[in-house]
């Protein structure tokens, strides 16, 4: 029995050695380990050995069942690496990824991120107003003469009902102060719309930042010191602020600004970038008419307001030669421009 014990285990051994497939393990588990297998047939035959060979042959008998055992286990491991090492070399790895299309925010969305983050460390709250605006808050609450040019059809658009699309984002000076007295220190980002010809320096819709704070002893040097701080912050320090008295309905005096920086690139020229003023008292008189009230008391309260357009700037800092580009929505425009 020794000697068939031995046989079984040489012979068994060779065999798993050359399974090529888990088929061929699985036949060679049922042939020595299955019921009716060498291995188990012999341990049947056990029974009728004489009782001083039981022990040994029975410690044989274990060593080459689990000599058996272990070898088809060690061969069904070796057939499974092999399939999935076959599998994993048909993926090219190389192969570059199909890669995600990453957005960015438009240049007149990061502009406008960065002026509200600088006008916020000077304690300017965010304010807001509608698109579609009545006639009032647009001209007559901002002292605009009845039959000022801006009012024309040439210049607005009106809707059938009388009221318009903003023209300017001075209208949410006028919101900010029928809703709450001074102190206000607001600016006002947002579309406002003309009746432009639309070329490339021209759109009939683009986006102004307003300003407006009014309390008590509010000067223009503190208009001066905003407006040349906030240009400093945006564009460097090397930036020159100009301001050349100009005309505006709603505020006296009026100022045109200009402004030179290295940031521009545009050598030694000036751009003008902003309208600005002190708040015509005509203005709060309308407000408190309005309010009903005299909270904006015009002996009491003074004010300085400011407006400026981003599309120009934007360009300019982006080097977009055709403002057309700027609402057209095309993704390889967009993409240049993750970080202005
Ligand atoms: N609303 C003016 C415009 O669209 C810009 C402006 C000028 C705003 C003077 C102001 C200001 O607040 O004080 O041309």
């Amino acid at each position: 029995m020794d000697q068939q014990l031995e046989q079984i285990r040489t012979e068994a051994l060779a065999v798993i050695a050359a399974a090529d497939d888990e088929t061929a393990v699985e036949t060679a588990r049922v042939k020595y380990l299955g019921r009716a297998g060498s291995v188990s047939l012999l341990s049947e035959g056990m029974k009728s050995l004489p009782k001083e060979d039981k022990p040994r042959i029975g410690k044989l008998l274990n060593e080459v069942r689990t000599a058996v055992a272990e070898a088809l286990d060690a061969r069904k491991s070796a057939l499974e690496a092999e399939r999935d090492s076959k599998a994993l070399s048909q993926i090219d790895i190389s192969l570059p990824g199909t890669p995600a299309a990453v957005g960015s925010l438009h240049p007149i969305t990061q502009l406008l991120d960065r002026a509200i983050q600088v006008f916020r460390r000077m304690g300017f709250a965010l304010a807001d107003g509608p698109d579609i605006e009545t006639e009032w808050h647009c001209f007559d609450a901002l002292n605009t003469p009845a039959d000022h040019p801006a009012r024309n059809e040439q210049d607005t658009f009106y809707l059938p009902d009388g009221r318009l699309l903003r023209t300017q984002t001075s209208t949410v000076q006028v919101r900010t102060m029928e809703a709450m007295p001074p102190p206000v220190r607001i600016i006002a980002p947002g579309g406002v719309y003309r009746r432009d010809e639309v070329d490339a320096t021209h759109l009939a819709q683009f986006t102004q930042i307003e300003g407006l704070y009014v309390d008590e002893n509010v000067t223009l040097g503190d208009l001066k010191g905003t407006i040349e701080f906030f240009f400093r912050e945006l564009l460097g320090n090397d930036v020159q602020v100009r301001m050349r008295p100009h005309f505006f309905p709603f505020t006296e005096p009026s100022f045109e600004i200009d402004i030179k920086a290295a940031a521009l690139g545009r050598g030694d020229k000036w751009l003008e970038l902003a309208g600005c003023g002190m708040v015509d008292p005509a203005v709060f008189e309308e407000i408190n008419r309005k309010r009903g009230d005299n909270a904006y008391d015009p002996e009491k309260f003074t004010g300085f307001a400011f407006g400026f357009g981003l599309d120009r700037l934007a360009m300019i800092l982006c080097g977009v030669p055709d403002i057309r580009l700027l609402i057209e929505n095309d993704s390889r425009f967009l993409a240049q421009y993750a970080a202005l």
